[in-house]
């Protein structure tokens, strides 16, 4: 088996935060997701992986190198556009082979791994599986509808009156006959080679495409809040251990991380949460499902439910920061410099929500 992560195209839907980084890097539970899909793949014991990149291409070859710190060796396989799913397939073949592969959307998060699901596979003479979960909008996705003995009928790519509420998640297992169905297949509405459509042609011509339902929770982070509710899923999952220090005048409870070089100063942190290397919690609160990633100073203020990337500065602020995604370098200070304002520099597609 061998795996194939797409982390191609833009991530429009997570501005301003991607005009400077691929969305696939952004933390969660201060790890990024594509490093949690990689480790996903590789616990299932598929060490060949190769990674689809796009515009942003040279930051994420720097993040992840040649996968050795991950146990694995990756093939970087540049697409000029997102031209679409199956579209990333074909441009993989001289990686791919003939060989059995999982594919695995580089933005997405899903609880408790995968690596039955693909042991299953390679073990299996079906020429496919998909991952499907029941969500509440079934139309802003690939939807799958069943026959009552469980098969595949039909998969449509965003269908305006979805069959079913029954999604197709973003994990995919093929045999070599994808290469097949995606060189058979023409672009769709939207100008993409669809991989919902190169599936079709392999339950249309009689191969065996066993669908999984998956129960547990499971997240495509494209827009801001999903990234919170990521980072409140994996945030609970987390085995948390304490690596910094925390000062005898400080509270920190038993669900929170503090990581190396970390320093909790009269504070109190209520888990579940998680504080970054080398990061300064100074006279404040830090309360639940909040990620602190490293080289961030909070003094004298006091945060919840956020995540809050590296080297941002946050000191003095009055009330407390809530549902927030906080970028990298960002300064949040009380100033006492006349006039008495909100002064702000914000970056495109910023969204502010003032007491
Ligand atoms: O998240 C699940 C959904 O993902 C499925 O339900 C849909 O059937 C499937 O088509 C896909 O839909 P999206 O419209 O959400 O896909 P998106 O364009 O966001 O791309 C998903 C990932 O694949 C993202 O990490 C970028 C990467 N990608 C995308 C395209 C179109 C590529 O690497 N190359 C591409 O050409």
């Amino acid at each position: 088996m061998k795996g194939l992560i797409l982390s191609g195209g833009k991530g429009t839907r997570l501005y301003p935060l991607t005009y400077t980084r691929a969305k696939q890097l952004i933390p969660v539970a201060n790890k990024p997701v594509l490093f949690r899909v990689i480790e996903a793949i590789r616990d299932a014991g598929v060490t060949e992986i190769g990674i689809v990149i796009g515009d942003t291409g040279p930051e994420i070859r720097e993040a992840v190198g040649d996968g050795s710190r991950f146990g694995v060796a990756v093939t970087f396989i540049p697409q000029d556009e997102p031209l679409g799913l199956a579209h990333a397939v074909k441009i993989s073949r001289d990686f791919l082979g003939d060989d059995r592969f999982v594919m695995f959307l580089g933005d997405n998060v899903i609880q408790g791994g995968v690596s039955r699901l693909i042991e299953q596979f390679a073990d299996s003479s079906w020429n496919a599986q998909v991952v499907l979960t029941a969500v509440a909008e079934p139309q802003h996705y690939g939807v799958a509808e069943l026959e009552a003995d469980g098969r595949i009928r039909r998969l449509v790519e965003k269908p305006r009156e979805p069959k079913s509420n029954l999604a197709l998640v973003g994990i995919y297992m093929f045999d070599a006959h994808v290469h097949e169905a995606c060189d058979a297949i023409a672009p769709s509405w939207r100008g993409e080679l669809e991989i919902t459509d190169a599936i079709q042609w392999l339950v249309d011509h009689h191969l065996a495409v066993h669908p999984y339902v998956h129960t547990g929770w499971w997240i495509d982070t494209g827009k801001p809040i999903d990234m919170l509710d990521a980072n409140d899923h994996v945030l609970e999952e987390l085995a948390h251990v304490i690596e910094g220090t925390v000062d005898g005048d400080s509270r920190v409870d038993g669900r929170v991380t503090v990581e190396a070089g970390a320093q909790i100063v009269n504070s109190v942190v209520r888990g579940p949460a998680i504080i970054g290397r080398n990061s300064r919690i100074v006279d404040s609160y830090i309360g639940p499902f909040t990620s602190i990633y490293h080289d961030v100073v909070v003094e004298r203020a006091e945060i919840e439910h956020s995540i809050v990337l590296e080297h941002s500065e946050i000191r003095g602020i009055p009330g407390r920061i809530a549902d927030s995604l906080i970028g990298r370098n960002a300064r949040l200070a009380r100033s006492s410099v006349k006039p008495v304002a909100h002064k702000m520099t914000l970056g495109d597609h910023s969204d502010i929500g003032l007491l």
